[in-house]
């Protein structure tokens, strides 16, 4: 793909974002599809991120996604939200609308097309979700839509989760738990478990929690890398099937890429970008 005058640039805020798999993905999608962009990732400290925004619009960019730690910092700059990024309080997808810049939030969406590719419909399901963060957050809102039938917020700061669940405003099927080291007999029967902690579910030679109960779900941590899942190493000794936050990734990518360009997303060579070479 030649790079000249016509080229326009899309692109990733965060921070780190070296490690980051997004320019490979978006990258592959644009030269698919032969069009005349470019996706570079951008380190923004946190003083900077209202001039990183501003920078969407003062250089004509096609768009921006935001990862860690600026999904909700960069809410105030811009100019309209959608419904889903209102509900999650984040943006992970900035999309420049001729000089008006709008919101979205993919990462939950996404999420639910990764379990659906995976078979698992979370239509009256029983989910289980470790954590009560931003990523909480965006798997919970989405998996409500999808008409769950309960979700259970397990987190070390109870009084983070109890948040969650009343912003979640579901008081009929949302319910909080501490993070304790005893087995918890109330996820027995859980169809899904959910891990967005942001520290290793093994440490000092323990597990972090005892997920026995509900050995019978599919264990979905929501992150991925080089490194193997603690959580999901600990699904195996249980015997529970698995999945790992590449599909996520993939399906929120897809439906930012659809958002920047209004092209249906070429899945297929996206997956490919990620998948290391062999
Ligand atoms: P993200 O935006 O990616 O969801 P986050 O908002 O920083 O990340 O959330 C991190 C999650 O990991 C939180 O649920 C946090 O629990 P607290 O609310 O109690 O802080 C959890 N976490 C972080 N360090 C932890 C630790 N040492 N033990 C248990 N949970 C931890």
């Amino acid at each position: 793909m030649e790079i000249n005058g016509q080229t326009r640039v899309a692109g990733l805020i965060g921070n780190p974002v070296i490690y980051s798999q997004s320019p490979a993905m978006h990258n592959a999608a644009f030269k698919h599809l032969n069009l005349p962009a470019v996706y570079l990732a951008f380190q923004v400290e946190e003083e900077q991120v209202p001039e990183a925004v501003q920078a969407v619009r003062a250089l004509q960019m096609i768009g921006i996604n935001v990862t860690v730690p600026h999904k909700e910092a960069v809410v105030p700059y811009l100019d309209q939200l959608d419904d889903t990024a209102l509900k999650c309080g984040a943006v992970n997808t900035i999309v420049n609308q001729d000089g008006k810049l709008v919101g979205y939030n993919t990462d939950g969406l996404g999420f639910l097309d990764s379990l659906l590719e995976a078979g698992f419909y979370p239509l009256d399901k029983d989910v289980v979700i470790l954590g009560a963060g931003g990523s909480a957050r965006a798997v919970a809102v989405s998996l409500l839509d999808a008409q769950v039938r309960s979700l259970t917020l397990i987190n070390r700061t109870v009084e983070k989760a109890e948040k969650l669940a009343d912003v979640l405003a579901a008081p009929d099927k949302v319910r909080v738990m501490p993070l304790i080291q005893s087995s918890a007999p109330e996820i027995e029967g859980a169809d899904l478990v959910i891990n967005t902690l942001s520290v290793p579910f093994y440490s000092q030679d323990k597990w972090l929690l005892d997920l026995s109960a509900a050995r019978g779900a599919l264990f979905y941590d929501l992150r991925y890398g080089k490194m193997p899942s603690a959580f999901l190493d600990y699904a195996q000794t249980l015997g529970s099937p698995q999945l790992d936050g590449l599909g996520m990734l993939l399906h929120q990518g897809a439906r930012a890429f659809t958002l920047f360009t209004g092209k249906k997303a070429p899945l297929e060579v996206m997956r490919q970008a990620l998948l290391p070479s062999p």
